[in-house]
């Protein structure tokens, strides 16, 4: 019975072999197209949104020494070094994003970047050397959350802190959270499909020809994405949720609660952490 199955027709017929998903090739095959939409100075949401959050969070950070963790072709890179950090280390599992990072620091000595699994432990630069790291728009794209959470208490030092930027997992799940519009009560709402379970979601994007185009966000609750980072030694101090800086230009008699649901249903959730001492 398990292996046959009924056919329309009410015959038998051999059970198809389930189709074999094919594992994730990570970000290499789109680096492309994503060095492109994030660009030397960010994506909208970047410019607007992530980096200024990241900036405002990380504070004072003259003179210290920073770890962007999963750091693509190093957006944030130049923001640390503008704000004073001493230097930098981008790590990245896509060996292309890690080149479109480093032809675009090959004179500055302070920069560092290098091409490596944030999950795999254990990782030889989390070795205790930096005051403070930040990972943005990451924490879904990595198969093993509290590995990496492991790898960057090992990175820092004793009450080192770190920055962690991502979709709000609660608002933000791709084809499973929606905005809705309430005719009755002229309200824009925002609709969750699914929350409370894992969900490993393929994300479909528009690179160039011959490209691959899929990547994977790993959806987690949020008590899930904290424990991770508790767990590991990295105890949470701050918290930000960030809206999106978009109001619709349609005008009508929905702008209103269009523009009350964008300033009212976070975007990304932003996370101060800690790392307690030994
Ligand atoms: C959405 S991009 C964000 C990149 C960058 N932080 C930014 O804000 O533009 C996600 C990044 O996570 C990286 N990534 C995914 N899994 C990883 C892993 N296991 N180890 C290291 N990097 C990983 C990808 O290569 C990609 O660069």
């Amino acid at each position: 019975m398990d292996r046959q199955r009924r056919s329309g027709e009410g015959g038998w017929r051999p059970k198809k072999k389930a189709a074999k998903k094919a594992p994730s090739k990570g970000w290499d095959p789109v680096a492309a197209w994503y060095d492109q939409l994030v660009g030397k100075g960010g994506s909208d949401y970047h410019q607007h949104v992530v980096l200024p959050a990241t900036l405002e969070m990380l504070g004072d950070i003259s003179g210290l020494r920073g770890l962007d963790l999963c750091c693509g072709q190093g957006v944030l890179v130049p923001e640390l070094m503008k704000a004073g950090a001493r230097e930098v280390l981008g790590v990245d599992a896509s060996p292309r994003l890690i080149e479109s990072a480093q032809r675009r620091f090959e004179r500055d000595r302070a920069v560092r970047f290098v091409v490596a699994d944030a999950c795999a432990e254990p990782s030889p630069w989390a070795d205790g050397h930096f005051d403070f790291a930040a990972c943005l728009m990451a924490v879904h794209d990595v198969p093993d959350l509290p590995a990496m959470a492991r790898n960057a208490a090992a990175a820092l030092k004793p009450g080192g802190e770190m920055v962690v930027i991502f979709m709000h997992p609660c608002f933000r799940i791709p084809r499973q959270t929606h905005w809705g519009w309430d005719e009755g009560r002229r309200l824009q709402y925002r609709r969750v499909d699914r929350y409370g379970v894992d969900l490993e979601i393929p994300i479909k994007t528009h690179p160039g020809k011959g490209e691959s185009s899929e990547t994977l966000f790993y959806h987690r609750p949020l008590a899930e994405v904290l424990n991770a980072f508790g767990q590991a030694g990295l105890a949470l101090f701050g918290c930000e949720e960030l809206y999106s800086h978009r109001r619709s230009q349609a005008g009508g008699i929905r702008s209103k609660g269009e523009h009350r649901a964008a300033r009212e249903f976070p975007m990304f959730l932003g996370l101060k952490l800690v790392r307690a001492s030994d």
